[in-house]
């Protein structure tokens, strides 16, 4: 599927009656256009027009994010299917169940929490997952000190996301202990409680990806349970420079041209001198922040009698990027 969104909202009353539209957002033809036999227009489009707006809002944060154009895609598919499935059941037509567990493959700050956070949204929105909530965990929260205490702290850990997402960082480090290590026992532990407690939570690990393929063919079992794979390529720097200038625009800042040279010229550096060590949306964020508090400083000293203007006030300059080595990581 190219596009995405969803049956137009506020235009109903054009289109014919009995059928259902789900409509590309781009200037696409409608691709699902069906007839249902017995089923009223006005109950359907009631239900449709609630997931409407839920997905109207999920997109609203999805647009905000930079790139990712494969993830957003697949938002989308898979909340058409959680539409279509209602439409479906609604229709008296058969509504298979899916699974829903993920795995997300990707370096360093590429937006994998980002995503699972709002991906855990729609489903709550959509019904899917009761609570919606969301745990994320890494290797320390699973795996115990002696026998039968990482069964139990897995187990418990899986309790606690029934409703919701749990969300498991790094999870190649569950297996890279071998056949003696305790993180195997989490491992299995998991894919039990995966087939106990089918369709109450949504198990979704990541981590880079070549340690994440290895961590799959660990366990014969897993690469099936995990239908949903998902890959976040690291950003270019061009997107670097826009998820800068999106993260100084939602605190009320803006970059000067020349600053935003000097970030593009670093991003370059860093990028090429550590590629795999470079943590892309993080490294960007953690050198913005540092910025302002380098700007608040530069504001105090030069301001100390009287105050700066509102538009000083939002201004990064080119001195408050103050680069040195092992700042930002
Ligand atoms: N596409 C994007 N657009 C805007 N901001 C982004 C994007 N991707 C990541 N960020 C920002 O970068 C930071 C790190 O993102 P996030 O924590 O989701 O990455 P991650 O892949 O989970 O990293 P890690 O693997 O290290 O846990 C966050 O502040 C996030 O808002
Ligand atoms: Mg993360």
């Amino acid at each position: 599927m190219q596009g995405r969104v969803v049956a137009a909202g506020g235009r109903s009353e054009e289109r014919p009656s009995r059928q259902i539209n789900v409509i590309l957002r781009s200037s696409e033809p409608p691709v699902i256009s069906q007839t249902l036999p017995d089923a009223e227009p006005a109950a359907i489009s009631k239900n449709a027009g609630q997931h409407q707006g839920v997905f109207a809002e999920i997109q609203k944060e999805l647009d905000q994010l930079i790139g990712l154009e494969n993830i957003k895609e697949l938002v989308f598919e898979i909340f058409a299917l959680l539409q279509v499935k209602q439409l479906r059941t609604e229709a008296g037509l058969l509504a298979g169940s899916q699974v829903y567990h993920m795995i997300y493959k990707g370096n360093p700050g590429t937006g994998k929490t980002t995503v699972a956070r709002i991906v855990a949204k729609m489903f709550q929105k959509m019904g899917v997952l009761s609570k919606g909530h969301f745990i994320e965990a890494e290797r320390a929260d699973l795996v115990g000190e002696y026998i039968g205490h990482t069964a139990q702290k897995t187990r418990e850990l899986v309790k606690k996301a029934l409703g919701g997402i749990l969300f498991i960082d790094e999870a190649y480090s569950l297996a890279r202990g071998g056949e003696k290590d305790f993180g195997k026992e989490a491992i299995d532990t998991l894919v039990k409680a995966m087939e106990d407690y089918k369709d109450q939570f949504i198990l979704i690990l990541a981590g880079y990806s070549d340690e994440m393929e290895f961590f799959l063919h660990t366990n014969p079992g897993l690469p099936s349970r995990f239908p949903i794979q998902i890959n976040f390529p690291d950003y270019s720097i061009d997107q670097l420079i826009q998820i800068s200038e999106s993260m100084v625009k939602e605190r009320d800042y803006i970059l000067m041209p020349q600053a935003i040279l000097k970030l593009r010229q670093h991003l370059a550096a860093e990028k090429n001198e550590s590629p795999h060590a470079f943590s892309n949306g993080r490294y960007v964020r953690n050198i913005i922040e540092r910025s302002i508090r380098h700007q608040a400083v530069r504001l105090l000293n030069q301001y100390s009698s009287g105050s700066p203007g509102k538009l000083e006030l939002m201004t990064i300059r080119t001195e408050d990027f103050k680069f040195d080595k092992n700042s930002n990581k």
